[in-house]
């Protein structure tokens, strides 16, 4: 089965990208044939600083590096070394009704922030659908902000292949229930553009300044809390088995327990979780040519299966004369 997702390099990666989606494509590698690309030209719709969504590109391969993605046993590339994907997003593009895209919540949700919309911002969409046609996926493993992007791109492979017969495999999402929303810091979907998040990252002075921010209702420390309701709890069971879980839950329901100090603990499982990641991308980063073989190296697997599907498209759509 061949797994596809991808992730875009616009500012430090977070717990919800971690839990989200991170976490699964490495796991997945071990078993099924996993495609995982650095979206950086989706990225453009909001950096508009070339060196830093540069620099952005190199930091987020090297941290997938470093949790793990094994370039051996997968295939891991930057999605602008395959410009052939804007070539399909074109022939896609006209497969995609106006009304389709004005419907995006993500769109939307932007233009009511007071973003101001282009068409790179319409588009995304589409774009991010020939990511997923291109190789053929069978499954998109990603959070539940993504959905209705699958469900866009479905669509649009579903229109193609009435058209012109079975060219694309139809995606189907995987959207886990436990960490379909991770929360950040306020009770909202942990999100860069909320400034909610816990970064992957860090140093420590600066993960215990976000991890202490966290929200708590005020019930008073001589009574049970609840942790159904409980940002804290619902970040740390996240780092638990369910031994733990249960642990935590019976603290939770046993008066006496501090917030102050479930924050600290933890602080500390983050830091402690992290910190061996946090070397090993420092050690890549040390070495940006290396970076840059292994993503090279990547593009030209990534190539191969992309152009099988090109020929196809370019033949059907009539470019070949
Ligand atoms: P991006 O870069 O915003 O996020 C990467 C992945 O992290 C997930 N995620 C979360 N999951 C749970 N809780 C959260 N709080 C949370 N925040 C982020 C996202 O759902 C995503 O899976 N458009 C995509 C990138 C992309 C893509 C693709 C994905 C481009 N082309 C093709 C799949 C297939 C995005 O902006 O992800």
């Amino acid at each position: 089965m061949r797994v596809l997702s991808g992730i875009q390099p616009s500012g430090a990666l977070h717990l919800g990208n971690f839990f989200g989606m991170m976490k699964k494509m490495i796991e997945y590698q071990e078993q099924e044939d996993l495609f995982c690309f650095i979206a950086n030209y989706h990225a453009m719709t909001s950096v508009s600083d070339g060196k830093a969504l540069a620099k952005g590109t190199l930091e987020a391969a090297a941290s997938f590096l470093a949790l793990g993605m094994d370039p051996e046993k997968s295939t891991f590339w930057v999605q602008s070394d395959l410009p052939e994907v804007q070539e399909l997003t074109w022939a896609l593009s006209n497969f995609t009704p106006m009304g389709l895209l004005e419907r995006c919540h993500s769109y939307k949700d932007k233009v009511a922030q007071g973003i101001s919309p282009n068409h790179g911002l319409f588009a995304y969409p589409v774009l991010m659908t020939a990511d997923i046609l291109l190789f053929q996926s069978d499954r998109v493993p990603v959070g539940k902000d993504q959905k209705q992007h699958l469900e866009v791109a479905r669509d649009i492979a579903i229109k193609y292949n009435n058209e012109y017969g079975e060219v694309f495999t139809v995606p189907e999402p995987e959207i886990d229930d436990d960490v379909a929303t991770v929360p950040g810091l306020d009770g909202r979907k942990m999100s860069k553009s909320y400034g909610n998040t816990i970064d992957l990252f860090q140093e420590e002075k600066p993960l215990r300044k976000q991890i202490m921010r966290i929200v708590t209702d005020p019930t008073p420390v001589e009574e049970p809390k609840n942790p159904d309701t409980c940002n804290l709890f619902q970040v740390y069971r996240l780092f638990l088995d369910d031994a733990g879980v249960e642990e935590l839950t019976q603290r939770y329901l046993t008066p006496g327990l501090r917030y102050g100090d479930v924050k600290q603990e933890l602080f500390e499982v983050v830091r402690d979780f992290f910190a061996p990641y946090t070397e090993k991308r420092k050690e890549l980063l040390a070495d940006p040519d290396g970076l840059r073989k292994t993503l090279a190296v990547g593009a030209e697997k990534a190539r191969y299966v992309a152009n099988k599907t090109m020929r196809k498209v370019r033949k059907k759509s009539g470019l070949v004369y």
